[in-house]
């Protein structure tokens, strides 16, 4: 098996899995008791997060642990509309975002929010200059995802974190999902105020995520109740997927240089190939993170071709795993204005650490004798 679907999800380091049964087994205590077997679970959960916290070169009391980057994307843009809308009816995201964030704007849309979608250029990349002249008094918030799911492009979060320095009142929320562990981000430096990551893309299990709320930003909690996660985020806290994902996240960002290298590399060979492929048209920017890679097939169906790869024991994808059974085109290829055809025709191929070149190989030669085939029997 040939696994290139690696921005749906990853699959989780053998020690995380380790990690996340013995707690699960032996701490199974709720971190709210007042026993000791409470206790001691609070005692891991605080451990968790102060290694979260220095990893990400934060503070323990800026983390906070979700089920994912659809929780943390809603509790963050929801979070910030409710909890200022007194101060502004006015927010701002991009034409590209992974579904959790667009969808959450289509809901504040419904609440009476004005909501301004940034444009994307030819590069996948949103203009600042736009962004300056949308930006106004009542403006709360601004999202802006750091690493696009299906294109790979890469936007300007410290240009924009600085911009926004001269209107305080905006609130600055970044979907790190994707980029994490692969394109390095210092949330101090681009002025970040709420940051989205989700376990899952990192090697974690599932159900696990870290959304990070600078010190001194409020929000306003989405799930009411036992006031867990500093108020922010109610529920009996998810312990051996805490653990487990924190032990991911240092096994990810303690290589992540030479992951950086070898997916770059890996991207790099296949680029290569497609661009002497008849009829192949690549659609990541140049610029852009080292796992995605998309690329259109011209005239073929991109799901007859990743079932086909399929057959062959390759995985890929058609666009964002969560929309990918859904019939409409990709909107972020739309965005980018390469066309109705290339959208029509496009898979995602995405890597991690996990692949070799080797597979780099294999997949050359199986995608090549897999296209001449179906466009033999599309002709
Ligand atoms: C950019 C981006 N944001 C958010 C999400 C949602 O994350 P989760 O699957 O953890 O809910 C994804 C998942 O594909 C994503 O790619």
């Amino acid at each position: 098996m040939i696994y290139f679907d690696n921005s749906a999800t990853t699959k989780p380091y053998p020690e995380v899995l380790q990690s996340y049964m013995t707690v699960a087994e032996k701490y199974f205590g709720n971190p709210s008791s007042i026993h000791a077997i409470g206790a001691e679970a609070e005692r891991l959960l605080s451990q968790s997060r102060s290694v979260t916290a220095q990893l990400l070169r934060v503070k323990p009391t800026e983390i906070i642990f979700t089920s994912g980057g659809t929780e943390g994307n809603n509790l963050a843009i929801k979070g910030t509309a409710i909890k200022h809308r007194s101060r502004g009816r006015h927010v701002i995201t991009t034409g590209i975002e992974h579904a959790s964030v667009s969808a959450a704007f289509k809901q504040l849309e419904m609440l009476g929010f004005e909501v301004t979608y940034l444009s994307v250029g030819k590069e996948g990349i949103v203009s600042v200059e736009e962004l300056k002249r949308s930006l106004r008094d009542d403006t709360i918030l601004v999202s802006v995802m750091h690493v696009n799911n299906e294109m790979g492009a890469i936007q300007p979060i410290e240009e924009i974190g600085r911009l926004l320095q001269q209107y305080p009142k905006a609130v600055f929320h970044v979907d790190y999902v994707q980029g994490i562990g692969k394109v390095p981000l210092d949330f101090k430096k681009a002025h970040i105020d709420l940051c989205t990551m989700s376990g899952h893309k990192f090697h974690s299990v599932k159900g696990t995520g870290i959304l990070y709320v600078r010190e001194g930003v409020a929000i306003d909690p989405i799930l009411s109740g036992g006031q867990q996660e500093k108020y922010y985020r109610s529920g009996t806290e998810n312990l051996p997927g805490i653990v487990a994902m924190t032990k991911a996240l240092r096994m990810t960002l303690e290589k992540q240089e030479e992951t950086r290298q070898k997916l770059h590399r890996m991207k790099e060979e296949l680029v290569s190939f497609f661009s002497i492929v008849p009829r192949a048209a690549i659609n990541t920017p140049k610029a852009s993170a080292p796992h995605i890679l998309n690329v259109s097939f011209l005239g073929l169906k991109p799901e007859v071709l990743v079932h086909a790869l399929e057959e062959r024991g390759i995985y890929v994808s058609t666009k964002s795993a969560c929309s990918s059974k859904a019939k409409e085109l990709s909107h972020v290829l739309l965005e980018m204005g390469l066309g109705q055809k290339a959208a029509e025709s496009a898979i995602r191929i995405s890597f991690s650490n996990q692949n070799t070149m080797e597979e780099i190989e294999q997949f050359k030669v199986i995608i090549q004798t897999t296209i001449s085939k179906l466009y033999e029997v599309t002709r």
